[in-house]
């Protein structure tokens, strides 16, 4: 029932909330603006086996953020960098106000807020920890579509942050970049957006800014081999695999795209021709060869004139695990849109993220597949490109990367 709230009779809490002032609110707080609340106080756990923000459900805001380590910063500053911000982001995602606080989300809960670190492949170099890179981290082959910006990819760390409300994922992004202090300076930074909780009647996969239904062939946590496409096991390797260092037991690799849409191209085709693209129907998601969204493409059937349903070049088709040799990964990603770019049409489209045990089994494949072929390709381009190794969840009295550091 919550669920509805905002995207039906939401407005008339948001309404008295504008009319009334802070009191007509809180006077309010029943019906609408009692489910409104609860957005507010869904909080996330920051310690654990694993790292939030992986399977936390996709949050509406979110930050992207890469930092490189200060010149001369090494080991020591980087330990006592990832000891402070897993201290300010256990804080945050409790609720609470850090000492030094700005007051911008002081009014309202934690609103699932998620922050998530990663390595990058020079961060091992600088701290002189080169030895202890896993081998998954080696640079990601160049695809014939890229048109990458150096700057704004890679970085020796990579801060994640989503929450369901946009002041306090600012709060928590400024606050981490303060936390830096000296140690680090942030290399690039990145807003995206999703659907707002509740706004649907019920609960459903989200759109992306072309309009398609995006994530209903995602791995699922219920599934049995979920951990072991997600995550490294203790073991330190996964079947098929390169061996990983001890540090990366329950981690995950991201991989994390800026792809620009060209949307005023994509426009212009056909509702036809778009779900051609994809080899699904726009509406709901579901196959081309029929059924609902959850059902299974049906990748040989023919039509009346002799052609596949599901085109050759689809590319839902292509970046089937059954036409990849089983290669999978967990696609997270946020919507951005900043304004207009120089050549007059949006800049908008997906970071994309994506989650996988080892890039060499997940997204490596897949582009690599992708980039011969795809119908999508024509419609964007990728511009940025980072891979980060993502250690585990720190421990009650720990903090993120404490086996690899100390
Ligand atoms: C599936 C859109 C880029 C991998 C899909 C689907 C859509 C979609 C609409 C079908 C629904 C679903 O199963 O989620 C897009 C758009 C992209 C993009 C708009 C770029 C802006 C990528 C990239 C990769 C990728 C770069 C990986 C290299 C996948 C995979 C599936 C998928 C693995 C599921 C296939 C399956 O299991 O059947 N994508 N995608 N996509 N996409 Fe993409």
């Amino acid at each position: 029932r919550l669920l509805g709230t905002v995207g039906a009779a939401g407005v008339t809490g948001l309404a008295l909330g504008a009319a009334g002032g802070a009191a007509g609110y809180a006077a309010a707080a029943s019906g609408p603006a009692a489910a409104l609340a609860t957005v507010g106080s869904t909080t996330e756990p920051f310690h654990g086996e694993h790292q939030p923000g992986i399977t936390t459900p996709m949050q509406s805001h979110g930050h992207l953020a890469a930092f490189d380590l200060a010149q001369g910063a090494g080991r020591r500053e980087a330990t006592a960098l990832m000891r402070r911000w897993s201290a300010t982001a256990a804080r945050l995602m409790a609720g609470e106000p850090t000492d030094d606080d700005t007051g911008v989300a002081l009014d309202a809960g934690p609103s699932s807020l998620t922050v998530t670190f990663g390595f990058g492949r020079t961060f091992f170099d600088r701290t002189g920890l080169t030895a202890q890179r896993p081998v998954q981290l080696d640079p990601l082959p160049a695809f014939s579509s890229d048109r990458l910006d150096p700057r704004r990819s890679e970085g020796d760390l990579w801060v994640q942050i989503g929450a369901n409300d946009g002041l306090v994922a600012f709060h928590a992004l400024r606050a981490l970049q303060k936390a830096a202090g000296s140690a680090a300076r942030t290399r690039w930074q990145m807003t995206g957006f999703n659907r707002s909780p509740g706004v649907t009647a019920r609960p459903m996969t989200s759109r992306n800014l072309m309009g398609q239904v995006d994530g209903t062939r995602n791995p699922k946590p219920s599934d049995a081999d979920f951990d072991s496409r997600v995550f490294v096991p203790a073991t330190g390797s996964g079947a098929g695999s390169a061996a990983q260092p001890a540090w990366m037991a329950g981690g995950s690799y991201a991989v994390v795209r800026r792809i620009r849409m060209l949307l005023d191209d994509w426009d212009e085709l056909s509702l036809k021709d778009q779900e051609r693209v994809i080899g699904r129907r726009k509406s709901d998601g579901a196959p081309l060869t029929g059924g609902g969204e959850a059902a299974e493409l049906d990748l040989d059937r023919v039509g009346p004139d002799g052609s596949l349903v599901i085109p050759a070049d689809a590319h839902a088709r292509i970046s089937a695990p059954e036409q990849n040799a089983g290669a999978a990964m967990l696609r997270r990603p946020f919507s951005y849109h900043d304004g207009m770019a120089a050549d007059g049409t949006p800049d908008a489209g997906l970071l994309f993220v994506c989650w996988q045990a080892d890039p060499l089994r997940g997204f490596v494949p897949v582009q690599r597949k992708l980039d011969r072929g795809d119908a999508l390709s024509r419609f964007v381009r990728h511009e940025t490109s980072g891979l980060f190794a993502v250690p585990g969840g720190a421990a009650e009295d720990g903090y993120v990367g404490r086996r690899l550091l100390e």
